[in-house]
């Protein structure tokens, strides 16, 4: 696996893979590499000839207050799982490099970034679709993954290519859970035992949710968003939203119909987690 730095090698070393006809496939990441990442590594591989990851802690998708000098970060091991996944190349830049002196282009997705995530993180989804968008032209992949787990980055990535005519195609993953339900995320490592128990109530109030629909057929969901509301305050925990969309504009939904998403988000102490539950026919 080769492992990059800089732009200019990454482009060079993409442009002979593309002069030997080879498929591109993309997973960007943060790094702290966990089963999700993988997952999006193994259907790329499937898919492409040639796979590249990068390894970023972007700092323009973090609030002031929010946790980027502390997010966790372990290159060593990061490519030690990359090597035995056989990706090909590994870009980690410097922040320098992605942000050099005097940047002022942004990208942002209007209404959609607004909402939800963007209610409580203000200007994240500009951080993020800006390093994306650069990912994309640096790379020029034919074909980026990215996890269900991030439904709302998803949807918003996905306008963005679709709006601004990028030659990629976004392929959206399963969200990857461990065997109690808690879908992975490199956050998780911040949960304490107890704490990682209580975080279980956001999934086991997208179950619930799931079952009324699926099996009492209610589908009002102002009924149904009460009902996992409850499931999360009997837990104590702190609930940022809990939402029924349409999963495509992520307009809010009075009753349940095809390709809904339940999206929530919760902090317990200083740890936000997020996940969702899609549900495509009822
Ligand atoms: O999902 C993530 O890890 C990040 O938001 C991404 C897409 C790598 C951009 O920094």
């Amino acid at each position: 696996m080769k492992i990059l730095k800089k732009i200019n090698d990454v482009r060079s070393e993409i442009k002979m893979a593309k002069a030997e006809g080879k498929i591109i496939g993309f997973v960007p990441t943060m790094g702290y590499l966990h089963q999700g990442h993988i997952s999006l590594i193994r259907k790329a591989k499937e898919e492409c000839e040639y796979v590249v990851v990068s390894i970023f802690v972007n700092p323009t998708q973090f609030g002031p207050k929010e946790d980027f000098n502390r997010y966790p970060r372990n290159l060593e091991r990061d490519i030690k799982i990359l090597k035995d996944e056989k990706v090909n190349l590994l870009f980690a830049p410097e922040t320098e490099e992605m942000y050099k002196e005097g940047f002022k282009s942004w990208v942002y997705v209007e209404e959609l970034s607004e909402i939800l995530e963007g209610k409580f993180r203000p200007g994240h989804f500009k951080g993020v679709c800006t390093v994306v968008l650069k990912l994309f032209n640096i790379v020029q992949p034919d074909k980026a993954y990215f996890g269900w787990k991030d439904a709302q980055q998803l949807i918003i990535i996905k306008k963005m290519v679709e709006d601004l005519n990028i030659p990629v195609e976004i392929i959206g993953c399963p969200t990857i859970r461990e065997s109690d339900g808690l879908a992975c995320s490199s956050r998780n490592v911040y949960l304490g035992e107890k704490e990682r128990e209580k975080a279980l109530c956001l999934y086991k109030a997208l179950k619930k949710i799931e079952e009324l629909i699926k099996k009492e057929k209610i589908y009002d969901c102002k009924v149904l968003i009460k009902e996992g509301e409850k499931i999360i305050k009997e837990e104590g925990v702190e609930l940022q939203y809990l939402e029924i969309v349409k999963i495509d504009n992520l307009k809010k939904l009075e009753k349940i119909e095809k390709d809904a998403i339940i999206l929530g988000a919760i902090k317990i102490g200083d740890v936000r987690l997020i996940d969702n539950l899609i549900i495509s026919e009822f």
